[in-house]
């Protein structure tokens, strides 16, 4: 059988994926889904399986009623109850499903292979009769007797069934495998075939391409590759992947993609994976030098495809890889444009903060650049800092010990504080001039987190000169070192200005 030029996509998002184990979707959250997979262009949405709940069957009801374009499903076990009360709330199309695996059928059904058969016989009778579109799956189908799976097949067909899907619950394929069992089964399968993979093995998506390429017309999948277990097929994967791959259309709007999928991890409150292919954050994200440096003179140099299309941006990360395309690159987003020397500042900074486990977000890389050009002379002329070291803990008072380098002279003092940068800074100002007073000291969190970074402001002036004030500004993430080092420069400009 040939592969189909188009495909139809049937979601089950709020189904399968809300079997995903922590995902409850209030009724607001499943319209706001069903919408937004409405608006992405999937062809049927199964909104659940209302003989499980009150709030299943109201949620189900108010989907039906909300005009989709997407054919709107509920599931249904085999029997009259379960496709009445999907009917009764306002579905057009029914999903109904019966276990056919010697395990299955033993273990949990404790049912014949005549009883399943002809269970499902009447469950697609039935609910042909009361006027939907009928989908019908031998669950746990790629586990089940192949002579057996093309029987059930037939006689679901033969009862009226409009489309068969071949659910691999247990997600036990390999693509080859798939292959093999879908060309089989097309060989008595008249009507459109689906599929329906878990991702057990990490298969799913190519699993579901595999039974695409041998004939299958429809493919199930969830966004973000929700489902229970490890999930089902991810919606965006499939999408792609068949474009890519097998030249296979389908009604989805990839480039809503990127959205969609923000919305469902948020409403579902389950991450997308920062690697997630296609959606993740990281999906379009360069951090090493040499990819930057390539994906800014040719996207394609690292990226399969553009992120535009998939509704994602570029991103350019900071962190020990960077090199100083990427900072250049980022800081002109913002409009800041170093000299090259200033630059290799800012890139030594980044890789030496990302070394010590602290990503640099883009206003700290700002705070960093503008910082390091504030800087007119970077190199001290008059003190330099030589030693330091405070002690800080409960029951004891905080005390530094510092060696200052005072214009070659070497000078040391201790003193004690508040806390360790009161320590800090007075062991400095000991060292170097008791007629150093602290007139202002500021300290600004650049952004969130506990390994944020900080910016400490300090203000010194000369005992006895009202006019000459000297700041001294610096960036880190440790707030005592970050402190002595704003003091330190503060102090530099003060002795440029005054002697001691
Ligand atoms: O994985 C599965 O077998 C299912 C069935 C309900 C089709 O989700
Ligand atoms: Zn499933």
């Amino acid at each position: 059988m040939s592969t189909p030029s188009s495909v139809e996509i049937f979601d089950t998002t709020l189904r399968d994926g809300e079997q995903t184990p922590g995902v409850a979707l209030s009724m607001d959250d499943k319209v706001r889904i069903a919408q937004l997979l409405d608006e992405l262009g999937v062809d049927i949405i199964e909104a659940g399986f209302p003989r499980t709940s009150q709030g299943e069957q109201e949620a189900i009801r108010k989907i039906s009623s909300l005009g989709l374009k997407a054919k709107v499903c509920g599931l249904a076990r085999c029997s009259r109850q379960d496709i009445d009360s999907a009917v009764d709330n306002g579905v057009d199309y029914v999903h109904t499903f019966i276990a056919t695996s010697e395990g299955h059928m033993r273990h949990k059904l404790k049912m014949t292979r005549e009883e399943v058969k002809a269970k499902a016989v009447d469950a697609v009778e039935y609910a042909r009769s009361r006027g939907v579109t009928v989908e019908f799956s031998c669950e746990d189908g790629t586990r089940t007797e192949l002579d057996f799976l093309k029987e059930m097949h037939m006689a679901v067909q033969e009862a009226g069934a409009h489309k068969i899907n071949l659910p691999d619950t247990v997600g036990t394929m390999s693509p080859a495998a798939m292959e093999y069992l879908v060309s089989e089964v097309m060989q008595v399968t008249k009507v459109p075939l689906s599929i329906h993979c878990h991702d057990d093995f990490g298969m799913a998506t190519a699993n579901s391409l595999s039974a695409v390429r041998k004939g299958a017309r429809q493919v199930h999948v969830c966004m973000n590759g929700l489902g229970e277990r490890a999930g089902n097929a991810a919606l965006e994967e499939v999408v792609m992947g068949l474009l890519a791959f097998l030249d296979v259309r389908t009604n989805v709007d990839t480039r809503k993609l990127g959205t969609t999928s923000k919305t469902v991890a948020r409403l579902t409150s389950i991450p997308v994976p920062e690697n997630k292919a296609i959606v993740g954050n990281n999906a379009f994200a360069h951090e090493s030098g040499i990819h930057v440096h390539g994906v800014l003179r040719d996207p394609s140099t690292y990226e399969a495809f553009s992120p535009e299309l998939v509704g994602m941006q570029r991103n350019i990360v900071m962190g020990k890889h960077t090199g100083a395309h990427s900072v250049k690159e980022k800081l002109s987003e913002y409009d800041i444009t170093l000299p090259e020397h200033q630059l290799e500042d800012v890139v030594e900074k980044v890789k030496r903060l990302a070394e010590s486990g602290k990503e640099v977000d883009d206003a700290e890389l700002v705070a960093l650049a503008s910082h390091i050009a504030g800087q007119v002379e970077k190199r001290r002329r008059h003190v330099e800092l030589k030693e330091f070291t405070v002690f800080t803990g409960m029951n004891i008072t905080p005390t530094s010990t510092v060696v200052v380098d005072v214009d070659g002279k070497l000078a040391r003092s201790s003193n004690v504080g508040i806390g360790p940068v009161d320590a800090a800074l007075n062991a400095i100002r000991s060292a170097v001039s008791e007629n150093i007073t602290l007139v202002e000291y500021r300290l600004n969190a650049i952004t969130g987190g506990s390994d944020a970074l900080c910016e400490v402001t300090v203000k010194l002036r000369m005992n006895g000169d009202q006019k000459v004030m000297s700041v001294g500004k610096g960036i880190g993430t440790d707030i005592v070192l970050t402190s002595v080092d704003a003091a330190m420069e503060a102090i530099d400009r003060l002795l440029s200005k005054h002697k001691i």
